[in-house]
């Protein structure tokens, strides 16, 4: 059994192409895999806080210096970490904003990135520690940037990602969404068909595996 940690991120509700192509996923899955589980997270609907000051005293104190304060102020960190190494396969929808990602979604990514619980710091470097993981980021954009040094955003999203230990990372760009409709058209028929592809990957992955 795989469970799913789903994340939207969105500021749009209804008219949100990455929401849309996220529950198309979850859709399809769930048709295969109905006793699968998933856990869904709304960062708009529920957004995390920015991390502060007593965030970053208690993440960087040493654990035995840990008082109520400083526990209390990474409550919502532990929850969110505990919930990430729970799942098996993440599934976001991260918008292209300026490029790069929505607010929400960095903030949720630095209340998850911490060290002694998802990377630790090593004699090179660091180490990641959420491992055996597999990551399906559906990225919407208005334009493309399949030749442009302007994405700030599957490059951040990747480096992040990997510090932490998710080094299994698939990107499906829905691109030119806003470059009139049959561009648009044309982008999600592409994107429909990598959904597919990767379930069905999975599904042969899996199959072999327990032969
Ligand atoms: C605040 C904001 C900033 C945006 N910045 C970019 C951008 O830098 N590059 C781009 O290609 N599209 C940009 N877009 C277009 C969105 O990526 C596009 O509309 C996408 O479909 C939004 O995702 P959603 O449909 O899930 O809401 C921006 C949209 C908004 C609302």
């Amino acid at each position: 059994m795989t469970h799913i940690l789903h994340i939207d991120s969105s500021s749009r509700t209804e008219r949100s192409i990455s929401r849309q192509l996220t529950k198309e996923f979850i859709h399809v899955w769930k048709q295969i895999h109905p006793h699968d589980t998933i856990t869904y997270r709304d960062l708009r609907h529920s957004p995390v806080p920015f991390i502060d000051e007593s965030w970053i005293a208690a993440a960087f104190s040493p654990p035995e210096q840990a008082t109520p304060e400083l526990t209390a102020a990474l409550s919502i960190s532990d929850e969110l970490i505990d919930e990430l190494l729970a799942a098996d396969l993440y599934v976001f929808g991260i918008p292209m904003y300026n490029y790069s990602i929505p607010a929400n979604f960095k903030a949720y990514i630095d209340q998850i990135v911490r060290v002694r619980r998802t990377f630790m710091v090593v004699a090179d470097g660091y180490e990641g520690l959420v491992k055996d993981k597999k990551m399906l980021v559906i990225t919407t954009r208005g334009g493309s940037y399949a030749a442009s040094s302007l994405d700030f955003q599957a490059p951040f999203l990747q480096a992040v990602f990997e510090l932490i230990g998710i080094t299994d990372i698939t990107f499906i760009h829905a691109e030119n969404l806003s470059m009139g409709a049959e561009a648009r058209q044309e982008s999600l028929a592409t994107a429909r068909q990598a959904i597919q592809q990767f379930i069905e990957t999975w599904q042969m992955t899996t199959t072999l595996s327990t032969w």
